[in-house]
């Protein structure tokens, strides 16, 4: 896996985060079946309950743009340790990847570490109808 595109996507992306409220900026870059890389950042509100995490608004865009399904996730901020996409970021990812999805998390003193999304979110909500 060429991480390196997708790193870089993802930290320009961060530059671009609207994050007034908490300071803390996150870069997310996605990399779907069909080749192309969507970025995204977080976007933040005064009414906080509408801020959207970086993850979302790359997988939403992506979706959205008729790319397909997600093979490969990168997230970038900067922390203590490596920032992992929060539960509703997993749950959005598990609707448009496998859980064998690798997710690259990214700290700008350049530590990486390389997990799956069945790792961090073992059991996503899913349904089957009763027949
Ligand atoms: N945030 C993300 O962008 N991704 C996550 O997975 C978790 C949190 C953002 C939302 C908010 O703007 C800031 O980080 C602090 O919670």
């Amino acid at each position: 896996m060429n991480w390196q595109p997708l790193i870089e996507a993802a930290v320009t992306a961060r530059g671009r985060a609207y994050a007034p409220y908490s300071g803390f900026t996150v870069g997310s870059a996605l990399l779907f079946d069909n080749g192309e890389i969507v970025s995204g950042a977080n976007v933040e509100n005064a009414s906080s309950s509408l801020t959207l995490c970086a993850e979302r608004v790359a997988l939403f865009a992506g979706v959205a743009a008729g790319h397909g399904r997600v093979v490969a996730a990168v997230v970038v901020a900067e922390a203590a340790r490596p920032v992992p996409p929060c539960g509703p970021c997993l749950q959005s990812l598990a609707e448009f990847a496998g859980q064998d999805l690798p997710i690259l998390l990214v700290l700008p003193n350049g530590r990486r570490d390389e997990t799956r999304l069945g790792d961090l979110l073992p059991q996503p909500f899913a349904f089957d109808r009763v027949s």
